[in-house]
């Protein structure tokens, strides 16, 4: 398509779905398709809820000219909120557990926003919780507007007006499991709303990482096993947001750290998708999932980032091994790619 747009916003949305070919478990009666969120101008699908989420603000006049955006973020939705910030002159303050990478926090700050790291093994009772943080920190800064991703409906609403009709439409109808992980839950709400609005026997499936307690609110309405810290970033919880709209949810799967990285690894070796570990942990929970059909089924797995946010981590050797997501014997299988030519040489005989 031909066509010159206004300015970098316009580029959000209409991402691509691609069908996977060569992971192990994809080769059974099933198809598998992913919607690559990665293609947005700030590579993830916060992008999209950043637009909503500022265009909604404006439109209440809860965001001013020159006004301050406020939020807690696992990172994704700040780079969005932040380039978009940048193109309307608005400044930006962040904060963000511990755990999160330091490509997230060095590319926002490279758009100009303060980026403010919290503890992340602390309870959300605690003053140095993230959320609580963010929110102390807006409530102290004039001409603020806290975006409040989890609990503001411009976050799901968005996926049910954009991302739900553009999948339905990209897949032609003939979608039988929708499977994402929810954060804030506005992506998996949103789409699932629209989805099942179209045709309920469609399946909405939720990945969760262990150490979230997400499906035990769903499954038992109580928490059984205790909020614990995993490594995925950017999905799961240890509270129930309002964007977590359990309604239009069929199931959920538990998937391990080690599940979720591991196949990050396989998607960008066998599928050249390089995509973050909450993508992986969807499609993990997707393979699984796809056991309990006899009957083929299209699956549509959305991945939420880019992979190059987590170069230190899922594709460091050294980190996997600490982790125990690879054995000592896998040591070295990216590492060792890279070398000085002349080793190479000697591996040659030359
Ligand atoms: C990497 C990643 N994956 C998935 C999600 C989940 O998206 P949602 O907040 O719409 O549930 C997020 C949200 O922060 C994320 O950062």
């Amino acid at each position: 398509m031909n066509k010159i747009y206004n300015n970098i916003s316009e580029t959000i949305g209409n991402t691509p779905i691609v069908k996977l070919n060569q992971i192990p478990g994809v080769d059974s009666i099933h198809n598998f398709f992913v919607k690559l969120e990665y293609f947005n101008p700030g590579g993830s699908v916060k992008d999209r809820i950043a637009l909503s989420l500022i265009d909604g603000a404006e439109r209440r006049g809860e965001l001013k000219p020159g006004g301050t955006i406020v939020e807690a973020t696992s990172g994704n939705t700040g780079l969005g909120l932040a380039f978009i910030a940048a193109t309307r002159g608005y400044k930006c303050i962040f904060v963000m557990p511990d755990k999160i990478s330091q490509e997230k926090r060095a590319i926002l700050a490279a758009y100009g926003a303060k980026v403010l790291i919290t503890p992340t093994a602390v309870e959300p009772t605690d003053s140095r919780y993230y959320v609580n943080v963010a929110k102390k920190i807006a409530d102290n800064t004039k001409n603020c507007f806290y975006a409040n991703q989890y609990h503001n409906a411009d976050n799901r609403d968005q996926h049910y007006r954009v991302t739900g009709p553009e999948i339905w439409s990209q897949m032609n109808g003939k979608l039988d499991v929708f499977v994402a992980g929810a954060g804030t839950g506005g992506s998996i709400s949103g789409i699932g709303k629209y989805l099942k609005e179209k045709n309920q026997n469609i399946k909405i499936l939720c990945a969760d990482p262990y150490g979230s307690i997400l499906s035990d609110l769903f499954y038992h309405h109580k928490v059984i096993t205790p909020a614990h810290s995993y490594k995925v970033e950017g999905v799961g919880e240890d509270f129930l947001p309002e964007n977590v709209q359990l309604q239009f949810m069929d199931d959920f799967e538990k998937v391990t750290d080690r599940e979720a990285f591991r196949m990050t690894r396989e998607l960008i070796q066998k599928e050249a998708l390089c995509v973050g570990p909450s993508s992986a942990m969807a499609l993990v929970a997707a393979i699984n999932y796809s056991k309990k059909f006899k009957e083929p089924k299209n699956f549509l797995v959305l991945m939420a980032d880019n992979g190059k946010a987590y170069l230190s981590k899922a594709f460091n050797d050294q980190w996997m091994l600490e982790n125990g997501f690879i054995t000592k014997e896998e040591l070295g299988s990216v590492f060792n790619q890279v070398t000085d030519y002349q080793n190479y040489y000697k591996e040659l005989g030359l």
